[in-house]
């Protein structure tokens, strides 16, 4: 009785950290990489002053496309209707 009892709250817990991992982890470690593929590494100092490219550091793995194309990325401006009215504010837009 206190064999299974004891088996499940190890399995329990086993489970509890294995579910439970990926939000304690975070993201996975990224390269970032300049718009020309270079490596930047902040610890060494290589190419550390130079900005890096969401494109060729995230794109690899994610849809750079599809997630640049999406009306929240483009606040809408990318699915406004013809008959917007340029009298509203849009101060991204110019
Ligand atoms: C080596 C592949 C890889 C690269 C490169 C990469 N990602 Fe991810 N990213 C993943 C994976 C896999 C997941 C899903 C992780 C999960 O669901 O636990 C993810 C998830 C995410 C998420 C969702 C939240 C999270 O942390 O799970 C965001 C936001 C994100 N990535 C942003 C970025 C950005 C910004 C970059 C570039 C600086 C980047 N990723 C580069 C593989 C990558």
């Amino acid at each position: 009785m206190l064999g299974r009892t004891y088996r499940g709250i190890v399995l329990g817990i086993l489970l509890l950290f294995i579910f439970a991992f990926p939000a304690f982890a975070g993201h996975l470690p990224v390269q970032l990489m300049t718009e020309d593929a270079k490596k930047i590494n902040p610890l060494t100092g290589q190419n550390a002053d130079q900005p890096y490219s969401p494109q060729n550091s995230c794109g690899t793995c994610h849809n750079y496309h599809a997630i640049t194309e999406g009306a929240h990325f483009q606040q809408d401006r990318n699915v406004r209707d013809d008959d917007y009215s340029e009298k509203k504010s849009d101060t991204m837009q110019k």
